[in-house]
């Protein structure tokens, strides 16, 4: 059924009017020019779709608009503040933690609800997860050391 649907998109008001059973996935693509979420499999298996749903971890491909009404939408381009990169983002930069990217704003926000859940995780809560987020390069070592890398406290305290 089409629809007008409101919710808040990288801290911005945002709506559109669609079929309300669309992917999120695609309105966010086709609709709002935001192509920083991927497509992968469309079935909710690879994770290169991930975005944060108040505050949790959905797959974009499988999550229908109508979904999303008067919630809070963070996609891979709100997560900088004022032109800076998110410490996630400085972390996968500075372990060379991708070789095509693709699956990289999945994994940084996966890798976002996870440290805002649990955010001095152990090695076994950030393999278990991040188990779900594919890379078809093998990048996953050098994704581990980044999320470890965002999580440790910075010299002297200070994120
Ligand atoms: S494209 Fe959504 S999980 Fe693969
Ligand atoms: S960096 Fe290519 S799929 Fe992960």
């Amino acid at each position: 059924m089409e629809r007008s649907i409101s919710f808040t998109l990288n801290g911005k008001p945002a709506s559109v009017t669609t079929d309300d059973e669309r992917a999120l996935l695609w309105v966010l693509r086709g609709d709002l020019g935001l192509t920083g979420t991927k497509f992968g499999c469309g079935a909710g298996l690879c994770g290169a779709c991930t975005v944060i749903v108040d505050g949790q971890a959905v797959r974009s491909c499988s999550t229908p608009i109508k979904d999303v009404a008067g919630k809070r939408v963070l996609t891979i381009e709100g997560l900088e503040r004022d032109g800076r990169l998110h410490p996630i983002q400085e972390a996968f930069l500075k372990h060379h933690a991708y070789q095509c990217g693709y699956c990289t704003p999945g994994m940084i926000l996966s890798a976002y609800a996870l440290l805002l859940q649990t955010p001095r995780p152990t090695e076994a809560q950030i393999l278990a997860a991040m188990d779900d987020n594919l890379c078809r390069c093998g990048a996953h070592v050098r994704i581990v050391a980044a999320i470890q890398e965002a999580a440790a406290p910075a010299p002297g305290g200070a994120r």
